[in-house]
């Protein structure tokens, strides 16, 4: 079998690039490890910035985000309860829009299923080869028997835990980490969200966030301890630690209910360099992870297969390398600007157990800073609804 780009992974990066290249007449094949039900199972943020929004009308699935995503024009900070709103539209002329991942990956899933783009799911065994050499090649293993597919470029969008790194000899990759000693335990909920807006909520007791994912689905999150266990936690201690969170008018006009879903996710910076071994390309989680704080991980995979399918459709259109050359270099210099935010937003809005009363009077001139100064709080403004593509 032959494609011209085999891509692995059929996650919001690996299905955006497929619409992009076989928009531009450009075939692909997606090997993907799980079935279409599992990955549209995975309840996942979706804070759109404006460039993403601008990528999936190109993609050709903004219909259904447009008619169902909230466009916010701001969000709230929420600092040992005194609270200031950034307004985006007033600091730098954008906004951003609420679209849950899993909405943005069924509307790419179900306009690759229309098109007849060929995607293989429960593809076991995914292994690269040959990527160094002008003849790449994957070989996997569909029902129990081996398939090879022959392809010019392979674009690893399978991860953070995916084969496509984990297949990069590791003298030829650099990596930067950062754990944080804390997590987030987040809870669904179909109530109506507390205020029209996101409101980033710093404590003394931890860090909280009020979101939603529709007018009648909220999403919250309480910073919790990296050891503490989802069971440990009943939908009323959850409840009772938001409220002491937030600001006295929050907490009165939650609307609580059973959570429909209740979970705990890990968070760390992470950066993988080069992002380019030859015919090989990483793109997505499989290149960087950044703590959801600043909502950049949706984002910064739309970016990075914005920037790859540019590249790849230079080199069929015009034989051109230019774009494939400077693939990495150009979505690192991004990455590493949405690392810096995402870090920042959650050094100022989270507890860690190192932090002695100065540190403490540091977060909260951060916070003073912000709300008193248009230049800084265009500078949050101009990150948080997406810099420059
Ligand atoms: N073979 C084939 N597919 C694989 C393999 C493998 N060895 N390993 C992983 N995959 C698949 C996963 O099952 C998943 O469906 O690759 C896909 C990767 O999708 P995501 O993890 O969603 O990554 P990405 O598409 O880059 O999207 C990034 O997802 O995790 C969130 O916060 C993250 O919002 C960000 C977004
Ligand atoms: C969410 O709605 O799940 C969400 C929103 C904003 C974030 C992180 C998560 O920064």
């Amino acid at each position: 079998m032959r494609t011209k780009v085999a891509i692995i992974g059929s996650g919001p990066a690996g299905l955006l690039l497929g619409r992009l290249l076989e928009n531009a007449g450009i075939e692909t094949v997606i090997l993907e490890r799980r079935s279409q039900e599992y990955v549209l199972g995975r309840i996942r943020a979706g804070v759109l910035e404006q460039g993403t929004v601008e990528l999936l009308d190109r993609a050709g699935v903004g219909e259904k985000m447009h008619a169902e995503g909230l466009v916010h024009d701001g969000v709230e900070f929420c600092f040992d309860g005194d609270r200031h709103r950034f307004n985006f539209r007033e600091l730098v002329g954008r906004t951003v829009t609420v679209y849950g991942q899993t909405e943005v990956t069924r509307d790419l899933m179900q306009a690759r299923d229309r098109s007849g783009a060929m995607s293989v799911y429960e593809a076991e065994n995914v292994s690269l080869h040959d990527f160094e050499g002008d003849k790449p090649k994957v070989r996997y293993v569909k029902d129990g028997v081996g398939q090879e597919l022959d392809c010019d470029f392979i674009a690893g969008c399978d991860g953070y835990h995916g084969v496509a790194r984990a297949s990069v000899p590791e003298n030829s990759l650099r990596t930067f980490e950062r754990v944080y000693p804390f997590g987030w335990l987040g809870i669904l909920v179909d109530k109506p969200p507390v205020a029209d807006e996101l409101i980033y909520a710093h404590h003394e007791r931890g860090f909280a966030l009020c979101s939603m994912r529709s007018p009648t689905r909220s999403r919250y999150y309480v910073q919790v301890p990296a050891s503490d266990k989802v069971e440990t936690w009943s939908d009323e201690r959850f409840w009772d630690e938001l409220r002491r969170r937030v600001d006295a008018e929050t907490a009165d006009n939650l609307v609580t209910g059973p959570s429909i879903e209740k979970s705990i996710a890990p968070l760390r910076s992470f950066v993988a360099e080069p992002l380019r071994f030859g015919r090989l390309f990483l793109a997505g989680d499989a290149a960087h992870i950044v703590p959801p704080t600043g909502a950049k991980g949706l984002n910064l995979a739309a970016s990075d297969v914005g920037v790859l399918a540019e590249a790849l459709i230079e080199f069929y259109a015009e034989r051109s390398k230019a774009g494939i050359d400077g693939y990495s270099a150009r979505v690192l210099s991004r990455i590493w600007k949405a690392e810096r935010f995402s870090w920042w937003m959650t050094s100022i809005l989270h507890t860690f157990p190192d932090t002695d009363a100065f540190g403490r009077r540091i977060q909260r001139a951060e916070f003073e800073h912000l709300r008193s100064s248009t230049i800084a709080a265009r500078a949050l403004a101009e990150n948080y609804t997406g810099l420059p593509i």
